[in-house]
């Protein structure tokens, strides 16, 4: 067994789950990348070590600094987790009607909230993360958004990890927030095979999806645009909140997987591939695990209350 230096030895290197049963077709294997399993619980400790180590590395980030970021989930949570590692004091400004979990999370990391009008949700809180940055020049605000580490990260370690573990890959299914995952990876993965299909599952206009944004809203993050994100993607599947809350469900009813909104959304958006295809290998990003949603009731409460709530309470 190694034995790590400490816990950002664990982040990546991610197992991968075959959910073939909800496969709609016999030909098609569906496979989960559980990206729970990652020390701080999500996908974004990924960044979250990539873009401490590359503002370490050109000097922007050095002991003593504050470190400032927008986040109503979890890239906050994997920056707190590392700058208390590190001894880096941090802000996040946070809407402030997140899940309680989320708050908690990052009280435990010893970080600062920063309270963001609720109304205005995640776009809310990077306006204000922007206009204290400005104003605090000596703060290194790390935006995820636009960061290149973002994506970097992606095509340094969660493709290759894909295309080791499932060399026969055709489909790849991921929420897009920043898009950082989907422009990683889908990169890494078309250099090895350009014949593998980029998915991405994106929210309806106006309705919420944890984690992820629908790009026809207005805001395109900087990481899509410069990853040349129109070329690089195959096409979108829209998933609403209902399904993607169904899809929670059926995977820790079938599959027993304890996973996150956003893997609901996309597992609903390989299961919709699965059903267009003949044959073929999809996989798709467990982006983190439940806990943080219980206060949602999504496993447990009327489906009804549990998508009207998350019209009103930021869960992600
Ligand atoms: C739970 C969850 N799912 C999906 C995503 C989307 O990932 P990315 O930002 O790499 O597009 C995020 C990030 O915002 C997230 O927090």
């Amino acid at each position: 067994m190694v034995i790590h230096a400490n816990v950002l030895g664990l982040i990546g290197d991610t197992p991968m789950v075959d959910v073939s049963q909800l496969s709609p077709n016999p030909r098609v294997r569906i496979l989960a990348k559980m990206e729970d399993r990652n020390p701080g619980g999500s996908v974004k400790d990924r960044i979250a070590k990539a873009m401490i180590e590359d503002a370490e590395a050109d000097g922007r980030l050095s002991p003593g600094r504050v470190i400032i970021e927008p986040s109503s989930g979890n890239t906050g949570i994997g920056l707190a987790m590392i700058a208390r590692l590190k001894g880096y004091p941090i802000k996040i400004v946070l809407p402030e009607n997140v899940s309680p979990e989320r708050r908690q999370l990052l009280e435990i990391w010893g970080a600062e909230i920063i309270p963001s009008p609720g109304a205005q949700g995640s776009n809310g809180a990077v306006a204000l993360a922007r206009r204290l940055a400005d104003e605090h020049p000596e703060w290194v605000f790390l935006y995820q958004y636009a960061n290149e580490a973002n994506p970097q990260a992606h095509y340094d370690t969660t493709g290759p990890e894909i295309y080791r573990d499932v060399p026969d890959i055709t489909h790849f299914v991921a929420g897009l927030g920043t898009s950082g995952t989907l422009m990683g990876v889908g990169t890494y993965l078309k250099e090895q095979n350009p014949d593998i299909q980029i998915l991405a599952v994106e929210p309806p206009i106006g309705e919420q999806v944890e984690g992820l944004r629908n790009l026809d809203e207005g805001y395109i993050p900087p990481v899509y645009e410069k990853w040349g994100g129109p070329d690089l993607l195959d096409g979108k599947r829209i998933v609403r909140p209902r399904e993607s809350i169904e899809f929670t469900r059926r995977l820790a009813e079938e599959c027993a997987i304890f996973a996150g909104i956003s893997a609901g959304a996309a597992a609903a958006g390989a299961v919709r591939v699965a059903e267009r295809i003949d044959e073929g290998t999809i996989v798709f990003i467990v982006c983190d695990g439940g806990w943080k949603y219980l206060s949602t009731g999504a496993w447990t409460d009327p489906i009804d209350d549990v998508v009207a709530r998350a019209e009103k309470i930021i869960y992600f």
